[in-house]
C-alpha cells in the first residue's frame, strides 16, 4: 500500500528521546524551550509558545487576543473541523466563509460577512497554500479586526519572503503526526511578535502561573512535553528538506498529470512559496471522485478527502445554526481527491500513483 502520509523517523529522534528519558525533565523543560526559540528563529517571530496541540493553539491565541462570549470570527468553512472547534472553545462565534479558487477564505465573501460583532479572522493556509493575504489584511485593517493565521497545515509557507504564522496578530502551528513538521504524539505552537499575548499564552497553558505558587488566570493544563519538544527539534533541523521534497513531488505530479481530462491540480498562488501538505485533484463530481478513490485503493494506493462536509454541514454545526449557502465550498467537499504526499514518498510511488490515476480517466 501506498500511504496517503507517513512520518520521518531518524535514529537521532530515537536517540533524542532516550536522552530526555535520561534527563527525567519532561514537561516545560529544555527541550520545550529551545525547540520554541528555535521555530521562533526559523520563521522570524518574537515569540513561540509551545501547547499540547494546534487546536489549543487556535483557542489559546484567540483567547490571549481577548475574544468575548458571543463575538463573531470569520472562519473558512473549507479547513479541518479543529479550526472551528478552536475558534469555539475561545467563545467566539464562527462565521463561515466560501473558499477562493486556491482552496482558502475568499476576501469577497468575508468582507460580505463583517457585521458590528465581526472582531477578527482566521485564515487558514489550507493543504500547505498561502491564503490571500494580499486582499484578507488590508479588509481586516480597514474594519479594525485582528488576523490569526491558522498554519497548522503550512510550516514553512511564504507569503513573499515572510513565512506564515509572523504576518498575523498571532499563528497557530500543529505537530500532529500526518504534519509537514511532526512529533512522535501531538502538540502545536502559538506564534507572535506581541509581547503581552506571548505571556498570556504562556500562563494559559499552564494553568495560569505566572510563577510556581502565583495563579493570575484560571487557565488550563494544555502543555508541551520534552519528548516531543526533542522530536520536533529533530524535525525542525530536517523542514527545509522535507518542503524541497514535498515541492519536488509535486512537480512531479503536476508534469504526470497535466492535460488530462476532467482533473484540476491544486496551483500555487502568485508571490507565495507552497509547502505542500496535501496535494488534492478536483475532479468533475462525487461519483467520479469516489470511482477514483475505489480504483485507487484497489491498485494500493491510498487516498483522503480534505474534507466531506465543508464544517458548515457539519452536524455538530447544524445543530447550533442555519448552515448559510457556501457554494463553492460544497462543491469542493464533493469533488476533491488528495493523492499520497510526504518527504519519504518515492519516485517510483509517485510514477505508480500516477500511472493509476491516468489509467482511471483512459477508462472513463
Ligand atoms: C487546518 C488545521 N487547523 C487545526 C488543526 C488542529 O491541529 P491538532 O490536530 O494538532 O489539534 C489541524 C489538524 O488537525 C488542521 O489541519
Amino acid at each position: 500500500m501506498i500511504p496517503l502520509s507517513r512520518v520521518t523517523v531518524t535514529d537521532e529522534m530515537k536517540r533524542a528521546i532516550l536522552a530526555v528519558v535520561d534527563s527525567g525533565r519532561f514537561i516545560l523543560g529544555p527541550e520545550t524551550k529551545a525547540f520554541e526559540l528555535e521555530m521562533a528563529a526559523y520563521l522570524g517571530v518574537k515569540h513561540a509558545v509551545a501547547v499540547s496541540q494546534g487546536t489549543s493553539a487556535i483557542q489559546l491565541a484567540l483567547m490571549a487576543i481577548g475574544v468575548r462570549p458571543g463575538d463573531e470570527v470569520l472562519v473558512p468553512a473549507m479547513t479541518a473541523f479543529p479550526t472551528i472547534e478552536g475558534v469555539m472553545h475561545a467563545g467566539a462565534i464562527p462565521v463561515f466563509v466560501d473558499q477562493d479558487r486556491y482552496g482558502c477564505m475568499d476576501p469577497d465573501d468575508a468582507a460580505a460577512r463583517i457585521t458590528s460583532r465581526t472582531v477578527g479572522v482566521v485564515p487558514v493556509h489550507l493543504y500547505g497554500g498561502v491564503a490571500d493575504l494580499d486582499r484578507l489584511l488590508p479588509l481586516a485593517e480597514r474594519h479594525g479586526l485582528w488576523v490569526m493565521e491558522d498554519c497548522c497545515q503550512a510550516i514553512g509557507a511564504m507569503w513573499g519572503d515572510r513565512k506564515v504564522g509572523s504576518i498575523g496578530r498571532a499563528g497557530a502551528l500543529s505537530f500532529y503526526p500526518s504534519k509537514n513538521l511532526t512529533v512522535f504524539g501531538d502538540g502545536g505552537m502559538v506564534t507572535t511578535n506581541d509581547d503581552a499575548l506571548a505571556a498570556t499564552v504562556r500562563k494559559l497553558r499552564d494553568h495560569g502561573r505566572a510563577d510556581k505558587y502565583t495563579h493570575e488566570l484560571v487557565g488550563f493544563n494544555l502543555r508541551f512535553n520534552d519528548i516531543q519538544a526533542a522530536v520536533g527539534r529533530r524535525q525542525l533541523a530536517l523542514i527545509e528538506s522535507f518542503t524541497e521534497r514535498r515541492r519536488t513531488i509535486a512537480r512531479r505530479y503536476a508534469a504526470g498529470l497535466s492535460g488530462v481530462a476532467g482533473l484540476t491540480l491544486p496551483a500555487e498562488r502568485p508571490n507565495t512559496r507552497m509547502v505542500f501538505h496535501l496535494y488534492p485533484l478536483r475532479v468533475s463530481d462525487r461519483a467520479t471522485r469516489d470511482a477514483l478513490a475505489a480504483h485507487l485503493k484497489a491498485a494500493g494506493i491510498e487516498t483522503g478527502i480534505h474534507y466531506p462536509p465543508p464544517n458548515h454541514r457539519q452536524p455538530a454545526i447544524l445543530e447550533r445554526m442555519l448552515p448559510p449557502e457556501l457554494p463553492s465550498s460544497e462543491a469542493a467537499g464533493a469533488t476533491l481527491l488528495s493523492l499520497p504526499m510526504f518527504p519519504g514518498l518515492g519516485d517510483t510511488d509517485v510514477d505508480e500513483v500516477i500511472a493509476a490515476v491516468r489509467g482511471f480517466f483512459a477508462q472513463c
